[in-house]
């Protein structure tokens, strides 16, 4: 069964309505950036999330895919792949320590400032490169050309 009628498995037509869900998520939270209890909760939710995506779906297909990966030739998919994987590593251990900050200061309850404004606006750039990175993977594997 495949949700958009191509090749990809259903697991992966569905890591990629929830990755474009959870952009939205994140933006609908970037935009309550002065709310910092409410902005702060909204964006762990959506690193937690992304995490548990990337544990049960994205990271094992990579582990899966590795040989092909490491193997000559390196076409335009083997460059998306790696380009994906390493700057959404990036941006999920980002979105979890200001997950980890933003809990430790709600919990001693002190000032909820887990970034500085630069620090957020790399954060959700990081995030939304390697979003049309899994799209371009997504394109490359299972759309037929
Ligand atoms: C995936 C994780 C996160 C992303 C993608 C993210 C993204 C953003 C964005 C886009 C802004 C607006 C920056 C601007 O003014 O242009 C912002 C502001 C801010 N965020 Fe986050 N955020 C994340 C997590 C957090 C967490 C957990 C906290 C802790 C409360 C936090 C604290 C702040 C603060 C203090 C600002 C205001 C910065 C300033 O204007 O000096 N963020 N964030």
């Amino acid at each position: 069964m495949v949700i958009f009628g191509t090749l990809s498995a259903v697991l992966f037509d569905a890591n990629l309505i929830i990755q474009i869900v959870l952009l939205v998520w994140l933006i609908f939270g970037a935009l309550n950036k002065r709310e910092l209890k409410r902005h702060g909760t909204i964006m762990a939710i959506g690193a937690i999330s992304n995490l548990v995506t990337i544990l049960f779906i994205m990271g094992p297909s990579l582990i899966r895919n590795l040989p092909t990966l490491v193997t000559p030739p390196v076409t335009l998919g083997v460059v998306i792949t790696v380009a994906h994987a390493i700057l959404g590593l990036v941006a999920i251990t980002g979105g979890l320590l200001f997950s980890l900050r933003f809990v430790l200061q709600l919990r001693a309850k002190q000032p909820l400032a887990c970034g500085k404004r630069w620090m957020m606006r790399t954060e959700i750039t990081l995030w939304l490169v390697t979003l049309l990175l899994g799209i371009g993977f997504y394109a490359f594997y299972y759309l037929p050309h």
